[in-house]
């Protein structure tokens, strides 16, 4: 049987009141996590994302609302009666304790037998590939290799739940997604249920079961990366998640699921279960790798004209509105220079209606 269980979390609201102002950090926040899901807390600045998980972790009392893990309610338990374990930003090592001391201390705490504590600390100082630095003190080591200890440490207690507040930002960005693939595989191989906060669009693609986009305390969506990406249910999550256009459009007619689209003056058939009318004016999505080139659709002028190797990144002008144009695979293609027009399509299939 998996001694993960489901995590449910109800109507949680944590209100903060300092100097006479109050905030709403998090607002009335609700979220079903399966056993083993790999879930992304992902928003910008000041959302409420690491006071979620702080109210997860224990370290902060939630104003309202439960945390149910399996059948308790744990929103009220004090952080060393809860079964979670956290892997923080900084690291938080203990800079007088050496790796093994650092990774054994909540083993230490909880008083195993000491040969207990010897056997899982090698078996974890080996998946993680930290058998040579088991006598290392923190200061000895680099940034990558400290918050390797920081997730031993994590992973020795056999926790029913690891969190995890932006863990990589401190590393540099070849480090960063080496580490994060890292994480994603070993948390595979336990089917450890994992909550991750991250401001990182490409780090939350490339952990996350589920995305769950937070904005004002508040979360405004919740799916897979695919999901998500293809399917924003606004401008803004369109924009946070990856590049679009937004264009402006008008439905010309409804066939079921296909709407008629006019958008600069073309129309495009949009498959999409939105409920709207004849005349209504929309809002529709298109990434800047849906757009076809050298059809003679629509015009625009270069403004922008970037090779990037896998890519060659532009931007067009047309009726006063940027247009982005990501050409993948640009070996030998023609290159269009500034003040070039370049002629594209919109690809139908990929453009989603807000
Ligand atoms: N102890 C506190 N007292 C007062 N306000 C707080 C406290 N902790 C957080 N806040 C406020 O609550 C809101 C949410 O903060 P939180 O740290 O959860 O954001 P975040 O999404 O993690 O942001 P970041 O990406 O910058 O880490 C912010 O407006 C913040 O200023
Ligand atoms: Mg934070």
């Amino acid at each position: 049987m998996c001694r993960f269980k489901n995590v449910s979390i109800k109507n949680l609201t944590k209100i903060f009141t300092s100097d006479k102002k109050i905030v709403t950090a998090v607002d009335n926040v609700s979220l079903e996590i399966k056993p083993g899901e790999f879930i992304c807390l992902l928003g910008p600045s000041g959302c409420g994302k690491t006071t979620t998980l702080r109210m997860l972790a224990g370290f902060e009392m939630p104003t309202s609302g439960n945390i149910f893990v399996g059948d308790e309610d744990i929103a009220s338990l004090t952080p060393d009666k809860r079964n979670t374990a956290m892997v923080f930003q900084n690291y938080a090592l203990f800079p007088h304790l050496n790796v093994y001391d650092n990774i054994s201390y909540g083993l230490k705490i909880q008083k195993r037998p000491k040969e207990e504590i010897k056997s899982r600390v090698e078996k974890i100082l080996e998946i993680m590939k930290m058998e040579d630095f088991a006598y290392r003190m923190p200061a000895q080591m680099s940034g990558g290799q400290q918050q390797r200890v920081s997730l031993a440490r994590a992973l020795i207690m056999n926790s029913e739940i690891l969190l995890f507040d932006e863990p990589l930002s401190n590393l540099d960005a070849k480090l960063r997604i080496h580490m994060r693939d890292e994480i994603r595989k070993l948390q595979q191989e336990i089917g450890i249920t994992s909550i991750y906060v991250t401001h990182d669009q490409a780090e939350a693609m490339a952990l996350s079961d589920k995305i769950v986009i937070m904005k004002d305390g508040k979360i405004i969506q919740v799916g897979s990366p695919i999901e998500i990406y293809q399917n924003p249910n606004s401008a803004f999550i369109a924009k946070f998640i990856g590049r679009a256009n937004i264009v402006k459009g008008k439905i010309i007619e409804i066939m079921e699921n296909i709407k008629k689209v006019e958008i600069f003056g073309s129309i495009y058939n949009i498959e999409s279960e939105k409920i709207v009318e004849v005349g209504d004016q929309v809002e529709v999505v298109i990434r800047p790798e849906s757009i076809l080139f050298n059809k003679d659709v629509h015009k625009g002028k270069v403004i922008k004209s970037i090779f990037m190797g896998e890519a060659h990144e532009y931007e067009v002008e047309m009726n006063n509105e940027v247009i982005e144009i990501s050409l993948h695979s640009p070996r030998g293609k023609k290159v269009e220079k500034i003040n070039d027009y370049l002629s594209f399509a919109f690809d139908s299939s990929a453009m989603h209606i807000i």
